[in-house]
């Protein structure tokens, strides 16, 4: 089996769950994140998610979170996950810091929704082994990698993640490295514009979001779908897509920079466009 031993930085929703579908593999996980005694309530979660699965056929939980072992800082592994906060300044010191810890021939992929992977390449000496693995929340569920190349990526990473995709279970599609790649090109500005109808008055956010629910049959409405997401990801993901594609139809809504001050950042927080108990 190939990347027997992979590291995952980063202990936040995203980082759990690509934690667990990896573990789930049968491969061992370092999990870090910066904050003490993060990663260690990121198993708890795991440990009641795999109950979840369990019950529906899913794999032995304890046999899955034996794999898992949360660790100090940077470990040497055969592939690095990076799913920090949507950060390029912060990723990029990540990248530079496992250039210097993992080994030549291991790969660095990054879960960003939307930092350009070929900043994150050029910031290491194997910028031919650095890749974008975007998975869907919740990791768990969501079957989509999208697999992003940057300019320097070589073919060999590119086909070792589509197959490591396939090994946890999901379907890999593939995107160029353009601001938002596909999925958030389409998504963000969606959910922007659900965000600008409530500051503007046009609707509730109960029935925006039925509105898509059923006219759209979207499994949920966009408010709701940004509460998961994180609003403080939705607004750093609207400002590279701003940035990035340079046209002001990008800009975040002014309201979901309000609901980020304010600290609503959706379920993590406890409040966003709804409350959460
Ligand atoms: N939330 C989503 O639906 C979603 C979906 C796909 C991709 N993503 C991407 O995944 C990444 C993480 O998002 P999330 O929703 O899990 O965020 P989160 O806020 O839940 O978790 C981020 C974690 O990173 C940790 N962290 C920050 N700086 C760090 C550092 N220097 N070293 C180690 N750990 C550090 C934080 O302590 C936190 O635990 C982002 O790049 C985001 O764009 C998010």
């Amino acid at each position: 089996m190939r990347f027997q031993h992979v590291l995952v930085v980063g202990a936040g929703q995203m980082g759990g769950g690509i934690a667990q579908v990896v573990a789930a593999s049968g491969r061992q996980v370092s999990l870090h994140d910066e904050v003490p005694g993060a990663a260690e309530r990121s198993v708890s979660a795991m440990e009641r998610s795999l109950a979840k699965l369990a019950e529906k056929g899913g794999p032995d939980p304890a046999g899955v979170l034996v794999r898992v072992t949360p660790v100090d800082g940077l470990v040497p592994a055969d592939l690095m996950i990076e799913a920090v906060v949507e950060d390029a300044r912060v990723k990029k010191a990540i990248f530079q810091a496992a250039d210097g810890i993992l080994p030549a021939e291991a790969i660095l992929a990054s879960n960003t929704s939307s930092i350009p992977i070929t900043t994150l390449a050029a910031a290491t000496g194997r910028p031919d082994r650095v890749i974008g693995m975007h998975f869907f929340n919740p990791v768990p569920v969501l079957k989509l990698v999208e697999v992003i190349r940057a300019l320097q990526t070589s073919d060999e990473t590119t086909t070792a993640i589509v197959e490591l995709a396939g090994d946890l279970g999901k379907i890999a599609a593939e995107a160029r490295d353009f601001p938002g790649f596909v999925s958030n090109r389409i998504l963000m500005p969606f959910v922007n514009e659900a965000a600008y109808a409530l500051m503007e008055g046009v609707a509730e956010p109960e029935a925006i979001d039925t509105i898509a629910k059923l006219g759209f049959a979207h499994p949920m409405g966009p408010l709701a779908l940004a509460d998961l997401i994180g609003l403080d990801t939705c607004v750093s993901i609207m400002e590279v897509l701003h940035e990035g594609l340079g046209d002001p139809k990008y800009a975040p809504c002014p309201l979901l920079r309000q609901y980020v001050a304010a600290g609503r950042l959706g379920r993590k927080t406890g409040r966003g466009f709804y409350e959460y108990t």
